[in-house]
């Protein structure tokens, strides 16, 4: 039987075997979930960049510039990071190369992946019918923050162990902590999230409406996935 596992950060990749798995990268708030917003309104590519000046240089290639350092917009680029930022026609047909704190860190980390998919709450059940459908057992890599766990990354893990459970057999303990945590969670996940460290550091920074609408669940079917180190849909 296929299994899932969790890795709670992208600093514990060093422990996982991703060559014959399918890694689903997830950064909730909110890197997973502009990626996949901008999927749904016709970007044609997101190329993902760890350093800013590479991910900058892209502008005179014809490239959208999109960059976020600790929640907030890098100066000199043409986005940030808000899911708001990717529903306009100016991304319709588009290459964006973007660079984010931890969400195009953790997709880095993952490149040695059989196959690599974008998740996030937004495309929960596509992503979930994608890995249901595939031959690979699956790793979900929380991006988190600078090496730490993030909430609102193992509640989507959770979710999507939930939807999985009876196609896959779960690895070890950290699958199981995140779908009980999902399950508690669920009935309100705002709220729960209300205590967690990226949800202050973003209201820190009067970011409110990008968490509730990254918490939304199946808003656009489609699966971001990797392909010579540029995401297409
Ligand atoms: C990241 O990649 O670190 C995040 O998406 C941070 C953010 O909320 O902008």
């Amino acid at each position: 039987m296929k299994t899932i596992d969790v890795c709670l950060s992208p600093e514990l990749m060093h422990l996982y075997d991703v060559r014959a798995r399918t890694v689903v990268v997830a950064d909730v708030l909110r890197a997973t979930s502009c990626m996949v917003t901008a999927f749904a309104h016709g970007v044609q590519s997101i190329t993902p960049y760890s350093d800013l000046k590479e991910c900058e240089a892209t502008r005179s290639k014809g490239y959208i510039t999109s960059g976020e350092r600790d929640g907030q917009k890098v100066d000199g680029f043409d986005k940030g990071n808000s899911p708001f930022e990717y529903m306009g026609s100016d991304i319709r047909g588009k290459k964006i190369a973007f660079t984010t704190t931890n969400g195009t860190e953790a997709i880095h980390k993952a490149k040695g992946a059989k196959k690599l998919v974008v998740g996030s709450f937004l495309n929960l059940s596509s992503v979930a019918k994608d890995l249901s459908s595939g031959e690979n057992s699956v790793l979900i890599v929380c991006a988190g923050w600078k090496g730490r766990v993030s909430l609102e990354d193992m509640l989507f893990a959770g979710a999507l162990v939930e939807k999985l459970k009876n196609d896959f057999e779960l690895d070890c303990d950290a699958p199981l902590a995140a779908q009980h945590l999902y399950n508690l969670a669920r009935p309100d996940m705002l709220a729960f999230l209300g205590d967690s460290a990226h949800v202050k550091r973003l209201a820190r920074l009067n970011i409110h409406k990008d968490i509730a609408f990254c918490l939304k669940e199946d808003q656009y079917p489609v699966v971001p996935c990797l392909v010579n180190g540029v995401l297409v849909a």
